[in-house]
């Protein structure tokens, strides 16, 4: 395909579509369009433009009047920014083993920001006071890193969805012990669409300190925002961000989107979305022989166990990730641009490639 005003060309075919990540998924149109009501003229550089200075009003609608945010390029990045302003230099982050920034972000929280991860195991990818307890100890000895701060993340990567009251208690847990909370929300409005609740009941209302908050998943083409709660506890964020290499010089494009996303209801319309084609995908093959959904889904993302090669000849007609070498468990990730004809089709392959098992 070619277009008269680009000398670019069309390397895909957008009809195809896979289950392997909400990452995979094209821009949605109102983020594309928003691009086109920010461009043009000159604008100031580094976030000191009109669409970043607006954007405050639209993320305190959702977060509080106290909320700054602090537009990123990407979800690690937004991560070891939070989690500096969080900690000293000899400081931990208590976190669950499956999390994010300890097994997906290529150790970054310890080799740019220097931060030790203290890992715990969880059945189902959350945190609770008691096991955030088996590595919140030891303050005050010098010859381990301090546990200063918690990191959960909601949705988990495991696709469950903590309770606003679940995450309260964690953070009344952390505060009487001296530790900061920050939320790892790159599918945060996948919770919230899960749970029928406002983004802060969550985070502001819960007690968060700081906030990762995704848009690159819900359909921005790139960007997410530090969320900073708790002013009075978490500083100097514009300094971490530029040190982080995190400050977008065209500033006013990653807002603009944000803006599109957060001041109407195009968030929650598209996490609603992707959670309710996982749905679909999960009562589907709830139904078959053969397969057994190992996670409660209550996001967009359904793990299942089933045998190897069927996943393996599956895979050659549809991406999707293995999740567990050693179980076979695989994981399906819907996005907002997820059809109901593609969770049909997909089930009927998956039917197919079960019955030549
Ligand atoms: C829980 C969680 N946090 C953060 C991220 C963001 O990572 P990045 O934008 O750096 O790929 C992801 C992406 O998969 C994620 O699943």
């Amino acid at each position: 395909m070619t277009d008269p005003h680009t000398d670019a060309v069309r390397h895909h075919d957008p009809s195809v579509r896979g289950f392997a990540s909400d990452n995979y998924a094209g821009v949605h149109p109102e983020i594309l369009a928003a691009f086109a009501v920010a461009n043009g003229g000159h604008q100031i550089a580094y976030g000191e433009d009109q669409y970043t200075e607006h954007l405050q009003q639209v993320f305190r609608r959702h977060f509080g009047d106290r909320a700054e945010a602090f537009p990123v390029f990407n979800g690690t990045g937004a991560n070891v920014v939070a989690l500096q302003a969080l900690l000293p230099r000899w400081g931990a982050v208590v976190a669950a083993e499956s999390a994010h920034i300890n097994v997906d972000e290529c150790g970054a929280p310890e080799k740019i920001a220097g931060i030790k991860v203290l890992t715990v195991p969880t059945p189902d990818g959350k945190l609770t006071p008691e096991l955030i307890d088996l590595q919140a100890w030891g303050w005050g000895d010098e010859h381990r890193a301090q546990p200063l701060a918690v990191s959960l993340a909601q949705s988990t990567e495991l696709g469950t969805v903590y309770t606003a009251e679940e995450i309260k208690a964690i953070c009344d847990h952390a505060h009487e012990r001296g530790m900061l909370v920050h939320l790892d929300g790159s599918r945060l409005a996948n919770a919230a669409a899960s749970q029928g609740l406002p983004l802060r009941a969550f985070t502001t209302d819960a007690g968060v300190d700081v906030l990762s908050y995704g848009g690159t998943k819900n359909g921005l083409l790139f960007g997410e925002a530090v969320v900073v709660l708790n002013p009075e506890r978490v500083r100097d964020l514009k300094f971490l961000r530029k040190m982080s290499m995190q400050l977008a010089s065209k500033m006013r494009f990653v807002s603009v989107q944000f803006e599109a996303l957060l001041a109407g209801d195009l968030w929650l319309r598209n996490a609603g979305h992707a959670n309710a084609m996982a749905r679909r995908l999960e009562q589907a093959v709830r139904e078959i022989d053969g397969v057994t959904v190992v996670r409660p889904v209550e996001s967009n993302a359904v793990f299942a166990i089933l045998p190897r090669e069927v996943s393996e000849r599956l895979q050659k007609r549809y991406r999707f990730y293995f999740w567990d070498e050693h179980t076979g468990e695989v994981r399906w990730m819907t996005a907002f641009d997820t059809t109901e004809a593609d969770i049909d089709a997909f089930v009927a392959a998956l039917i197919e490639e079960l019955g030549r098992a």
